[in-house]
């Protein structure tokens, strides 16, 4: 009885790849240098590197210009904001991140770090330092590949791009199948018989992961130059198939997320109310962006009702703070609290405010919640809008608001919704100059998170929804 064998081969002299070279011919003119041939049932892995290299999937650094929301994650993640906005270009979600750390969903569904963004063995060009993208399609890549082999020597061989991944429960990176053709990368033992004849129930074999990792530890990591390896002997099922038959569907994945499943849940999720902020500004470009999110929201009629000031000036924020605070310390005056009270608290809520990166000022205004369907506006000495429309425009503002702390979360700033301007809206539109028809609602403190805020619970949910739904629904 022969014993089973699994032969590994890396084969040896393949040169430096650069953009455009012909990865077929190169591996077959090696094969040939080596006196080695192809057999029908034969795998081939190749590492990703070359295959991104041949592709072209590589980018000098200097060339991109980070997005506000590159430039965010970049401070959080201590990452390089030009590779940071390289790797979001090539993603779909940001699964998890915290400092040295970006966990992404790859725009072809691979939840890995760095969206596969790699600088490792990636030559700089002209003196520019670039990174290598994974291949836009590596079963494309794989299928091309095994279709020049076949042609050339009319062997059916299996193709597998392999890379190497960290895994979430388990130290060490690990080489995966990013890409196959050949071959089903699953082997479903299900049916088939154990040791003893009890048929396996759920045993589904990652048959493309496994070889992927067997060649990746005979290719290395580093300076090793071996990207290409041949394995004969391996039991696999010829069947085509591709990667995202590996790919765990999202909600058959237990511990993805905490959270419901889509990009904005999480989002909604995520949201706290930060108080205490980092000394760092907040650009224009992102208080615009806050702004324009706000201005997406649902409002009645469309009237789009709300009105922003938006405060980063120290000067201007100190004016606000000071004649709010007088403001407070009157009302406290006439509900009677003592004087050593009436000054902390004032102190409290001055610091708040001038302690704040930016403040975000959210009204409506009374012209728009009086005018008619149509919008437009209306002269201030108009008759005063009815109560509804008047809540209908509160309640437009609210949703605005709503958007503008969500759209703060995603650009990992801090927000909290500071009710204090209902107390004393004259007093804010003094404050600010603002137009006399600017009713203040709202002030919305904006700025990178000091600390990461506790969260606050929810009731549950029967305790805040009555149901009436149809049976079995
Ligand atoms: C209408 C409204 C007024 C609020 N006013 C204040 C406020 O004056 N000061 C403050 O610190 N937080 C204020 N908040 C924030 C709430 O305290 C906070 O949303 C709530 O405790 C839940 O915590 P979370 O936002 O972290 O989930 C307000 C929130 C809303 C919706």
């Amino acid at each position: 009885m022969t014993a089973p064998q699994l032969t590994l081969i890396a084969i040896p002299g393949i040169p430096l790849i650069q953009p455009g070279d012909d990865l077929a011919a190169i591996i077959l003119q090696r094969l040939t240098d080596a006196n080695l041939n192809l057999h029908h049932g034969d795998v081939l892995v190749v590492a990703q590197k070359i295959v991104s290299k041949a592709e072209g999937r590589l980018l000098p650094l200097d060339s991109v210009q980070p997005s506000n929301r590159s430039l965010s994650l970049a401070a959080e993640t201590g990452k390089d904001p030009k590779l940071v906005e390289v790797i979001l270009r090539d993603s779909r979600e940001v699964v998890r991140h915290r400092r040295g750390v970006l966990i992404v969903e790859q725009r072809n569904g691979f939840v890995c770090a760095n969206a596969g963004v790699d600088h490792s063995n990636v030559p700089a060009r002209d003196g520019r330092p670039q990174v290598a993208l994974l291949p836009a399609d590596a079963d494309a890549s794989a299928a091309r590949l095994r279709a020049q082999l076949r042609d050339a020597t009319g062997k059916d061989v299996a193709v597998i791009i392999n890379d190497s991944h960290g895994r979430p429960f388990r130290l060490g990176t690990c080489g995966v199948a990013i890409g196959v053709a050949g071959m089903a990368p699953l082997s479903d033992r299900r049916g088939t018989p154990d040791l003893f004849g009890q048929p396996l129930r759920i045993t589904t074999v990652g048959t493309a992961d496994e070889l992927a990792a067997a060649a990746s530890a005979l290719m290395g990591q580093g300076a090793e130059g071996q990207p290409v390896v041949l394995i004969r002997g391996a039991a696999f099922d010829p069947a085509p198939g591709t990667v995202r038959d590996l790919l765990r569907p999202r909600e058959a994945d237990l511990f993805r997320e905490p959270v419901p499943p889509s990009a904005v849940t999480n989002l909604l999720y995520r949201r706290q109310s930060v108080r205490h902020y980092a000394h760092r500004p907040v650009d224009r470009n992102t208080l615009e962006e806050l702004i324009a999110a706000a201005c997406a929201a649902p409002s009645a009629h469309n009237r789009q009702h709300w009105r922003f000031a938006v405060v980063t000036k120290q000067a201007v924020k100190a004016r606000l703070a000071r004649a709010m605070g007088e403001s407070f310390r009157q009302d406290m005056r006439r509900e009677g609290l003592p004087l050593h009270e009436i000054e902390t608290r004032a102190g409290r809520s001055y610091h708040r405010l001038v302690d704040s990166p930016a403040l975000i000022l959210a009204g409506y205004s009374t012209s728009d919640a009086g005018s008619p369907v149509a919008g437009g506006q209306q002269p201030l000495n108009a008759a005063p809008p009815s109560k509804i429309e008047e809540t209908m425009a509160i309640q437009s503002v609210a949703a605005a608001i709503e958007n503008l702390l969500l759209a703060a979360t995603a650009f990992g700033l801090g927000a909290c919704w500071v009710c204090w301007p209902l107390f004393c809206p004259d007093v804010v539109r003094e404050a600010l100059r603002l137009p006399a028809d600017f009713q203040a609602q709202a002030l919305i403190t904006v700025g990178y998170p000091a600390e990461a805020p506790p969260r606050r619970e929810r009731f549950p949910l029967e305790t805040r929804a009555f149901w009436f739904l149809e049976e079995g629904a």
